[in-house]
């Protein structure tokens, strides 16, 4: 029996996790022991307790409650509360997820303590460097013993910065394995989408109709702090919804929530007020979500995990970002860097809804989380 101790702390992580936790509880129970750590980095209910309960994680083990701060605070009180759970639990590996400071942190105190860093999610790149994820999952890799790239252009991006997908057991900081194993947010959309629409009251609890409504997301630091982006965004949604006389649903998450008064010219905040077409709620469990992405017509997003959820429900997508990590749906044509210019946003939109898509299978065969097992298992073991 191997012991891993695992860190979430963020919405996405924590839905992430639920992939690998399943994987050990159905397949290796008798050889992976999993110990949970909460950074406490979410801590709303709809954005932590909630995907506890429906995607049947197991409570933590540990909740570091460091909340919100800083970068550096954040950063660093975690690293100082992770270092003697470390020391009480001695594991063979600590599994860490995407690019988050809870991420780095957790892996910054593995490595120092010569514990093996399981990176999830390795090689995701967006070449930029001002984004915080960007500086976070660079360092991870970079101290990383097992990397798990979900796509090929996360291996090729590994290679370009000297890592290589040929070293053999044992594996060590110096010498990592790096593999492509598939996406377990995908093995997630699976496994969880017959029961979402059983138990999903989302449509008629909002009154939507299939295919009839887009939904939106927006959360990043370059969008939510900054003024000219965010009113940008909301000036190309309104016209969205007015022109096209299109319904948008925005679950808000509370980073947003938190600015948007401040941030709105009033013009906007009272065309937003008065909208029929949109409507803003609370961030909703992953049920509700995957229902919405899977019934939706059109997803405009800054989100990470969300681009990608629109192509595992094959809807197209306007990313509110100038890049992306997932070129692949780039390339395929379902998705559309609309930036943060209205003219573009709203372009991006029209130039999606009357194109015919297809999405051909990029993310693995939706047993990725049981795969990582087994390697972990075969390379501590
Ligand atoms: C974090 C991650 C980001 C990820 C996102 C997923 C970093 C640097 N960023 O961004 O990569 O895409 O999570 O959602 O780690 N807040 C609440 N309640 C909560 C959580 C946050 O009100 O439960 C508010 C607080 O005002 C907080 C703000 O949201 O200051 C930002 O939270 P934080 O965790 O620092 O960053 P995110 O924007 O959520
Ligand atoms: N999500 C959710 N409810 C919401 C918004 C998002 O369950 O109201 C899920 C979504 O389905 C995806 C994950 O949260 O699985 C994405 O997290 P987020 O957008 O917060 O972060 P990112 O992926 O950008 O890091």
């Amino acid at each position: 029996m191997i012991k891993l101790v695992t860190i979430i702390g963020a919405r996405p992580q924590i839905i992430k996790a639920a992939a690998i936790s399943r994987a050990v509880k159905t397949s290796f129970s008798d050889k992976i022991k999993e110990v949970i750590v909460h950074t406490g980095q979410h801590y709303d209910h709809n954005m932590s307790a909630v995907f506890f309960d429906e995607l049947k994680i197991p409570k933590e083990n540990y909740n570091l409650n460091v909340g919100s701060a800083s970068h550096a605070v954040q950063t660093a009180e975690i690293m100082r509360l992770f270092e003697p759970i470390l020391e009480e639990e001695k594991p063979q590996g600590v599994l860490v997820y995407g690019d988050t400071n809870s991420t780095l942190a957790a892996a910054l105190t593995a490595a120092k303590m010569h514990i093996p860093v399981i990176h999830v999610e390795a090689g995701m790149r967006s070449f930029n460097k001002t984004m915080p994820e960007e500086i976070n999952r660079i360092c991870c890799d970079h101290i990383s013993t097992m990397l798990f790239s979900p796509t090929v252009t996360g291996i090729e991006n590994l290679c370009r910065e000297g890592f290589s997908t040929k070293a053999k057991a044992p594996y060590t900081i110096n010498n990592p394995l790096v593999v492509h194993c598939g996406d377990v947010m995908y093995d997630n959309s699976i496994y969880f989408a017959t029961e979402a629409k059983q138990k999903s009251t989302i449509l008629s609890d909002l009154n939507l109709s299939s295919g009839e409504f887009t939904l939106c997301t927006i959360h990043r630091d370059s969008n939510t702090d900054d003024a000219d982006n965010l009113n940008s965004i909301f000036r190309a949604l309104l016209h969205i919804a007015g022109n096209h006389k299109q319904k948008i649903v925005i679950p808000m998450h509370p980073r947003t929530s938190k600015v948007l008064s401040q941030q709105l010219q009033s013009e906007l905040a009272e065309s937003l007020e008065h909208s029929s077409e949109i409507q803003i709620i609370e961030p909703v469990s992953f049920m509700d979500m995957i229902v919405l992405e899977s019934e939706c017509n059109m997803i405009i997003t800054d989100s990470g995990g969300v681009q990608k959820e629109s192509y595992f429900f094959k809807k197209p997508c306007v990313i509110l970002r100038n890049e992306t990590e997932w070129v692949e749906l780039i390339e395929q044509g379902t998705a559309v860097i609309g930036g943060t210019e209205t003219e573009n946003i709203i372009a991006a939109f029209n130039r999606l809804k009357s194109k015919k898509l297809n999405f051909p299978p990029l993310f693995g065969d939706g047993h990725a989380a049981e795969f990582i097992c087994k390697q972990i298992y075969s390379a501590v073991n």
